[in-house]
């Protein structure tokens, strides 16, 4: 078994939507868990928003007052890359954007342990890509969670040229033993599921664009009678439309710009206009404030 040891601390860089969902995950499964956040302020947020999540689990009967305590009491922010030294793992859930991914992990090469492994919660990017820089990039895996992180058990652990296989299987068995059903696979574009979805989202936005039928329609059919439990609207408003437009346009682009994976015109209009989902309070749909689950 080499999955990493309960005791040891995971860092999560980058602590928005996905950061705190794998911070729930590694702390449920008993890890102390250091945040970072480059944005000010932003860790502390977070600690208090997973704080606030664990706190409802309690309430629901999901989780032991106790042991809520206890993960609180193993929560800890950093302000600082530095504060990251003792980390076993580091998952990194910053933006999608290749050069600020490459930097930050060439920042942490320099700050962790031998032994740490890095690891990339990318959607699109080519792991490969990410870790190029890197003095070793035989310690870098992709391991891509699907939102909600604490309730979706699926991780793809993705190598890339340089992953060395005890790095992939010790991701591998790390997410295996956070109560997660990991899938190993290779570093091509969108890797399994983000690439099939493709064209799930596409011909939606298509029906949409050709005026064949309104979003809560499209949402109801797939929900009705293809068995999905949520519709391409309502899921891409709780994944933000900024995230999803920006892993269509990273498959895209790695296809060498295929008309098979032609990102929508619909969805970078409410990219542009702001309009990002349940994040801000409208995407598709519009919802009573930022952050709510239902459209108002
Ligand atoms: P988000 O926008 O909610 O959070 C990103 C966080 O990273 C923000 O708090 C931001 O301040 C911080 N950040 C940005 N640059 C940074 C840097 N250089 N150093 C430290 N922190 C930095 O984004 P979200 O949705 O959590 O996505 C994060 C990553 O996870 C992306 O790579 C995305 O493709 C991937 N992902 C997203 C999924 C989703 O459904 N939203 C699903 C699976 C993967």
């Amino acid at each position: 078994m080499t999955a990493i040891d309960r005791a040891r601390t995971v860092a999560v860089v980058g602590t928005g939507t996905m950061g705190q969902g794998i911070a729930q995950v590694a702390l449920l499964a008993g890890h102390p868990v250091r945040l970072y956040d480059a944005g000010p302020g932003r860790a502390r947020e977070a600690a208090a928003a997973v704080g606030a999540r664990l706190d409802r689990l309690v309430e629901k009967g999901r989780l032991g007052r106790e042991d809520a305590a206890g993960a609180r009491a193993r929560l800890h922010t950093a302000d600082d890359l530095a504060e990251l030294a003792d980390a076993a793992i580091v998952v990194e859930a910053i933006v999608e954007h290749l050069p600020v991914k490459q930097q930050l992990f060439t920042a942490l090469e320099e700050v962790v342990a031998e032994d740490c492994l890095l690891a990339t919660n990318t959607s699109s990017l080519s792991v490969t890509a990410v870790a190029g820089p890197l003095k070793n990039p035989g310690r870098f895996v992709g391991m891509h969670f699907f939102n909600p992180a604490p309730l979706l058990p699926l991780v793809e652990v993705v190598s890339g040229f340089a992953t060395d296989e005890t790095s992939a299987t010790r991701a591998w068995e790390t997410a295996a033993a956070w109560g997660k059903t990991p899938v190993r696979c290779a570093d091509t574009p969108g890797f399994i599921v983000n690439r099939i979805a493709r064209p799930f989202y596409a011909e939606a936005f298509a029906v949409y664009e050709e005026q064949g039928a309104d979003p809560a329609t499209i949402d109801a059919v797939l929900r009705e009678s293809g068995g999905f439990k949520m519709g391409p609207f309502e899921l891409t408003d709780l994944i933000g439309q900024d995230v999803n437009e920006a892993v269509s346009r990273s498959v895209w682009e790695s296809f060498f710009q295929s008309p098979k994976f032609v990102p929508s015109l619909a969805q970078r209009r409410l990219v542009e206009s702001g309009r990002l989902g349940r994040k801000s309070g409208h995407g598709w749909f519009p919802y009573a404030d930022a952050g709510a689950s239902k459209p108002a």
